[in-house]
């Protein structure tokens, strides 16, 4: 596998594997298309040549009898692959447009300005949870992506598992995806939707049945109790500021405006790609989050050195 993180010229998906060779296919046709065309004006050129005269006007105007054979000739020639091309799309369409079989998992992502939100459905209610920019799946079976927009259009693009479908305010779109075996497939919003469109980038995580089921139980559990003074102060902080827009579970943290924080320490990076998530980055985004990332709706939190101490100590426990 390739290591272009959203390199599309290679597939690691039932879903993706569908659209490559279509993808192959008309990049070595339109290659191929400006070659001849070079290759015949160069040609063309050469043969033309005007006389010693130099004088354009002077290039009589021939009438052959040929002309319409090489017109024919072109049509004929550039109608093959286009009609190829046409008819291999609309196969591909078709069977790329659903998961092949019932969906394993039903996943409702929305865009946000600038950030991906995921819920994980169930049956069961006690086990929907919500987390953030970082999706993980278990390898080898479809799932199905339910898509909505929660301010502007947005576009979810995970380029060697799933095509780009746009996530629209007021609609729900439909996408799937299948990852072949476990590794980590980057993604990104395609869409532009404003000053951080770039850092819209989101992470899918394809695990073994055994991971994804110790992953997800992990999920559905509350935060852990803080142990320390500093951490229990910490978990005040963040109940008191960041409580107004983020949720730990199982603390007075409740909105569901922004990334759910339960097990923040569990993803690899913060702001939907933007940083890796280190306890620097993490101090960083916390108290001047429009530095990193400007425009977004974090806002700075100015909080003293010892309270940016208390607020890490407890977010350090949110695995
Ligand atoms: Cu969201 Cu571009």
């Amino acid at each position: 596998m390739s290591t272009v993180p959203l390199g599309y010229l290679d597939a690691a998906g039932r879903r993706a594997d569908i659209v490559l060779p279509l993808t192959w296919f008309t990049l070595i046709v339109s290659v191929l298309v400006c070659l001849i065309i070079a290759a015949l004006l160069w040609i063309g050129v050469r043969r033309r040549r005007s006389p010693a005269t130099g004088d354009i006007r002077s290039v009589p105007i021939q009438r052959g009898g040929d002309g319409l054979r090489w017109i024919s000739l072109g049509l004929t020639i550039s109608a093959v692959p286009l009609l190829v091309s046409l008819v291999w799309t609309m196969v591909a369409l078709a069977k790329a447009s659903g998961p092949p079989s019932d969906p394993a998992l039903t996943l409702d992502v929305t865009g946000h300005q600038w950030w991906w939100e995921v819920r994980y459905n169930s049956a069961q209610p006690a086990e929907i949870f919500t987390t953030a920019n970082e999706i993980h799946i278990p390898a080898g079976v479809p799932i199905l992506v339910r898509l909505h927009g929660g301010d502007v259009i947005h576009s979810f693009w995970i380029p060697k598992l799933s095509g780009k479908t746009d996530t629209i305010p007021g609609q729900t779109n439909l996408s799937w995806m299948q990852a072949g075996s476990p590794g980590r497939y980057y993604g990104a919003c395609t869409e532009y939707c404003g000053a951080q469109h770039a850092n819209m980038g989101l992470e899918v995580v394809a695990q073994s049945q055994p991971d994804f089921d110790q992953w997800r139980a992990a999920q559905l559990d509350a935060a852990r109790e803080p142990a320390s003074e500093s951490q229990i102060r910490g978990r005040g902080l963040v109940e008191y500021r960041c409580g107004l827009c983020h949720q730990v579970r199982g603390t007075r943290a409740g909105a569901v405006s922004a990334p759910d924080l339960t097990h923040v320490m569990s993803r690899r990076m913060l702001a939907s790609g933007t940083v890796p998530n280190t306890p620097g980055n993490l101090a960083a985004w916390i108290q001047n989050a429009q530095a990193l990332k400007p425009g977004s709706l974090m806002p700075n939190q100015y909080l003293t050195g010892e309270q940016l101490s208390d607020v890490l100590a407890y977010l350090e426990t949110l695995k």
